[in-house]
């Protein structure tokens, strides 16, 4: 890999990423109903043309129960999808991969927003709270409600409702799924001893508590296009003693990859309440090595996620072989141009090329007039 292996093509069924970068699901708790708006069409048009390999719209509930909070995107009907194609429509019109993630948020749903304190609901009349799924009757934490312990038939409608969505998701026009299997959320909480205390089939040993994972990945399979990417999200490490250990998580990494699963996106934490691991500080990319083991210890594509933030740090996890994509967040909200910058920063001739042709024009031109070492008058 050269020393520009972050803006080296990588093609996954039949479709071409142009370069590694990925912009990781991040919910913006602004939907009503479920509904994308006008927000949404803003905040994701300036990262469509931004350059992106790819991007991932955020958690989508794929039932009104499966939010995490009232202003969480959803999948659960055709008339999402209006907003969702426009969506996907804008990021394939700048070359750039369209991907949804799809969720079910189990144990964790009825929550305020973030900005409004992340709490379970309670006594609010314009947003009422709402019944809580889960593999058994245990909540996140003392201050949670209590789950209902799904039934067969609960289950049955969990593992539908992925199929329905993965369904819309294609109708849509998106060219690759992520199915949220992290930061304790309901296909997480299936497969941690901590939040699974079930004694069916859906429970006890790891292959039971690993069912329905399998049977969320094997049903979207028969509706999602053979030739379009599926990316699976786990957290690596629970961070939660008596939680899902290593080797169990490869396991199940292993078995997703047998199963046709494509790229698996390496986050961490959340059984216990936080979604990344409890950690007062966390220091640029605190979860790559994740990335790395798992991609060492099971051959499949690593995509790695979290504080990455340098030019020269996502170009050397994907020199060094240690993930074959970067994804990022917060760090693309600060910085929109990130992939251009990034390319002038690697040395790349056609890094404006990673900018809109209209912007790319004027900052040519201009590259060809200004004179940079110049006093400024
Ligand atoms: C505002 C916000 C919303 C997020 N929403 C989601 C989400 O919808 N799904 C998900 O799996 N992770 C979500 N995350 C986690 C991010 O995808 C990412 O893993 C995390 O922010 C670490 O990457 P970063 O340091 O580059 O931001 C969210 C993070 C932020 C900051």
């Amino acid at each position: 890999m050269g020393k520009q292996a972050l803006f080296s093509p990588i093609s996954i069924k039949s479709k071409t990423f142009r370069n590694r970068v990925i912009m990781s699901p991040m919910c913006q708790y602004s939907s009503i109903n479920g509904h994308l708006n006008d927000w949404h069409m803003q905040h994701y048009s300036r990262f469509a043309f931004s350059g992106l390999g790819g991007a991932f719209v955020e958690a989508t509930g794929i039932s009104p129960e499966g939010r995490i909070t009232h202003g969480c995107a959803g999948i659960w009907s055709d008339d999402h999808l209006d907003n969702l194609k426009k969506v996907a429509n804008t990021f394939k019109s700048y070359n750039c991969i369209a991907g949804i993630q799809l969720a079910h948020a189990g144990r964790k749903a009825s929550t305020e927003r973030p900005m409004d304190g992340a709490k379970s609901i309670k006594d609010n009349v314009n947003e009422p709270s709402w019944q809580t799924y889960g593999p058994s009757a245990i909540p996140v934490d003392s201050g949670s409600p209590i789950p209902l312990e799904m039934n067969d038939s609960d289950i049955k409608k969990v593992i539908n409702d992925f199929k329905i969505a993965a369904f819309r998701a294609d109708k849509a026009g998106f060219d690759m799924i992520e199915l949220h299997g992290a930061h304790g959320y309901l296909l997480h909480s299936f497969l941690s001893p901590l939040s699974n205390k079930r004694s069916d089939g859906y429970g006890g040993s790891f292959y039971n508590r690993i069912k329905i994972i399998e049977d969320v990945v094997r049903e979207v399979k028969l509706v999602w296009p053979q030739d379009k990417p599926i990316f699976y999200r786990v957290s690596s490490v629970d961070g939660a003693e008596g939680g899902t250990s290593w080797e169990e998580n490869i396991k199940l990494i292993s078995f997703l990859k047998s199963l046709g699963v494509d790229v698996i996106d390496c986050s961490s934490g959340g059984i216990g309440g936080s979604p990344v691991l409890a950690k007062s500080k966390i220091i640029p990319g605190f979860q790559v090595p994740y990335a790395e083991k798992i991609k060492k210890d099971t051959g499949i594509r690593t995509m790695a996620v979290g504080a990455i933030i340098g030019y020269e740090q996502a170009n050397n996890i994907i020199q060094k072989g240690r993930a074959d994509f970067v994804a990022l967040g917060r760090e693309l909200m600060s910085e929109t141009q990130w992939v251009y910058n990034a390319a002038k920063f690697l040395g790349l001739k056609n890094s404006k090329d990673f900018l809109t042709p209209n912007y790319a024009f004027y900052l040519q031109r201009r590259d060809s007039q200004l004179d940079r070492d110049a006093e400024p008058l």
